[in-house]
């Protein structure tokens, strides 16, 4: 049976989250340069969006650049900017007709104007989209948002717009370029690396993890249901034990 028809509805995660890693490895194994790798991916992220909508999945995000990749040769982050820049234009009747909303997480300043403006338009332009809200992480990595936070609460705490009393976790997580969305029940990571490579740190904190050797441009919907029909078979304790849960069921 396909994993889709083996996935309980009621308990499809409302946000997934996927650290999109390997293409580099899939275009060398092929013969091909790293870039090719990247282009190929974009098939995958239309696959990834595609399956999670349809199991009504909420919100999806998708780590695509970190700031740590802006250490990466000149010519490869030159062609994720544009290849970046060219699916986002192109993509945008796709997005519409899908109900995508688009969001972005991450220092969008520091990318090239070309690529901010044309983020900016496609955000305007799926701004009023319900089905499913895709949040690209672009230029972001958890540090960075986590010290930019800091740096707020600091500064609205001299203005005395709020006390230091008044922090909270909750609080904190108002402070995040995350604010308005739930944090992610589910973390997908591709390419067998089991790491977290800085992505949603404070996000993450209770989210099930899930790592595949497939490498993302080999990613497709059915991979997708597999890690959701997996997620599902997993007891969430949140610090509790099992029988208290199954007391509470
Ligand atoms: C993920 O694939 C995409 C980005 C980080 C932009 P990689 O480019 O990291 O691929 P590998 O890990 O080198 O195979
Ligand atoms: C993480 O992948 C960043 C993205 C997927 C965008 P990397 O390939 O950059 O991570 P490391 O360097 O292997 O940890
Ligand atoms: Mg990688």
């Amino acid at each position: 049976m396909p994993f889709k028809d083996k996935i309980i509805k009621e308990k499809v995660p409302q946000h997934i989250a996927i650290i999109m890693d390997g293409n580099g490895r899939w275009a060398q194994q092929k013969g091909e340069h790293r870039i090719y790798g990247h282009t190929a991916g974009v098939e995958s992220v239309r696959e990834a969006l595609t399956a999670a909508a349809e199991i009504k999945v909420k919100y999806l995000t998708l780590y695509a650049f970190s700031t740590e990749n802006w250490n990466r040769p000149k010519e490869e982050v030159d062609a994720l900017m544009d290849l970046l820049v060219k699916t986002i234009t192109s993509e945008v009747d796709s997005l519409n007709k899908k109900g995508v909303r688009l969001e972005v997480i991450g220092d969008m300043d520091s990318l090239p104007p070309g690529c901010k403006q044309a983020l900016e338009e496609s955000k305007k332009a799926t701004a009023n989209n319900t089905n499913i809200t895709l949040i690209l992480a672009l230029s972001y990595s958890s540090r960075w948002e986590i010290t930019n936070a800091i740096k707020k609460i600091a500064t609205d705490i001299e203005e005395k717009k709020i006390a230091p009393k008044e922090i909270n976790d909750a609080l904190v997580s108002s402070y995040l370029n995350t604010a308005n969305f739930p944090d992610p029940e589910l973390l997908i990571r591709t390419s067998g690396e089991c790491r977290i490579s800085n992505f949603l740190l404070w996000q993450v904190a209770y989210s099930e993890l899930y790592f595949t050797e497939v490498l993302w441009p080999d990613f497709k919907k059915e991979n997708l249901y597999e890690a959701v029909y997996q997620f599902q078979s997993r007891e969430r304790r949140f610090g509790k034990t099992s029988e208290q849960l199954l007391e509470n069921e």
